[in-house]
């Protein structure tokens, strides 16, 4: 479905040279699997999902949706980043709706299916409520179902839980894992959680310290559906999880160099 090869990037930062933020990136991601991608603060994660969603083509290498090259956005990649954020002046349906509608979907059937993902991210009732109405694991599930309903192959997820409270994102995580195995869409999801990617994740991939390198890809075979619960308790999750930190280089981000 994804197929990164030898990407690098280089940034032209103000004052200083040239940056190289990411390094012969290769990566291949199978057609509905779930990846993460895990590794230390400014590794690149966040610029290797904005290659892969076209918003920002790549120094070096070359990157493919279904075998095509990727030469910017496409409704076949459906970010779920915090900087789109919801529109303010749209309710949640509204937001819901404004993709299957530039999309040409009549408007009644968009309210429709609008409200069955709305419905379907657990905010049933909440229609008709603005952004600012909402917390911040309420616009997260509404940015989920926007994206959703315009039906993208892929899910980009740049740490969409990260600013949230234990027990939202807890929720959120379930949620997420729900619809996804209803759906098997291909994700990749960002996070800096080893706990989140091990419990949600077919494979983790671990990035090196800036410059971002590829360390290691770890396949999870954990059987699914997973239950957090259970597998808080199972072995073979703790191993993972204490193997995969043990991977992660976590030297303070005051000891970077440019
Ligand atoms: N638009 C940009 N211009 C210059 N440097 C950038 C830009 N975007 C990211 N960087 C740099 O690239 C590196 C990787 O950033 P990022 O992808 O945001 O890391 P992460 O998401 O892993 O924390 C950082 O050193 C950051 O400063
Ligand atoms: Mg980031």
């Amino acid at each position: 479905m994804i197929e990164i090869s030898g990407v690098s990037q280089v940034f032209q930062t103000s004052g200083r040279q040239s940056h190289l933020a990411l390094s012969n990136i290769s990566l291949t991601i199978q057609d509905g699997a779930f990846v993460s991608i895990l590794g230390p603060s400014g590794c690149g994660k966040s610029t290797l999902l904005y290659i892969v969603g076209g918003f920002v083509a790549p120094s070096q290498g070359t990157t493919r949706v279904k075998g095509k090259a990727i030469t910017g956005p496409g409704p076949d990649r459906g970010p779920v980043f915090q900087e789109f954020a919801l529109f303010p002046w749209k309710s949640v349906l509204g937001n819901v709706m404004y993709g299957p509608r530039q999309q040409g979907v009549s408007s009644a059937e968009a309210e429709a299916q609008s409200r069955q993902l709305i419905e379907m991210v657990g905010l049933k009732g909440f229609e008709h409520f603005y952004p600012k109405e909402l917390s911040g694991g309420m616009k997260q599930r509404v940015a989920l179902a926007r994206t959703l309903a315009y039906h993208p192959a892929v899910l980009l997820m740049d740490e969409p839980f990260g600013a949230l409270d234990a027990h939202t994102r807890t929720r959120l995580q379930n949620d997420l894992l729900n619809i996804w195995e209803r759906d098997r869409k291909t994700v990749l999801f960002v996070t800096h959680s080893v706990e989140e990617a091990v419990f949600l994740s077919d494979k983790v991939v671990v990035m090196t310290r800036s410059p971002g390198r590829i360390k290691r890809i770890i396949d999870i075979d954990l059987p699914r559906p997973r239950r957090r619960a259970e597998l808080l308790l199972d072995p073979h999750y703790q191993k993972y999880v204490v193997d995969i930190e043990g991977m992660i280089d976590d030297t303070s981000e005051d000891e970077l160099h440019p």
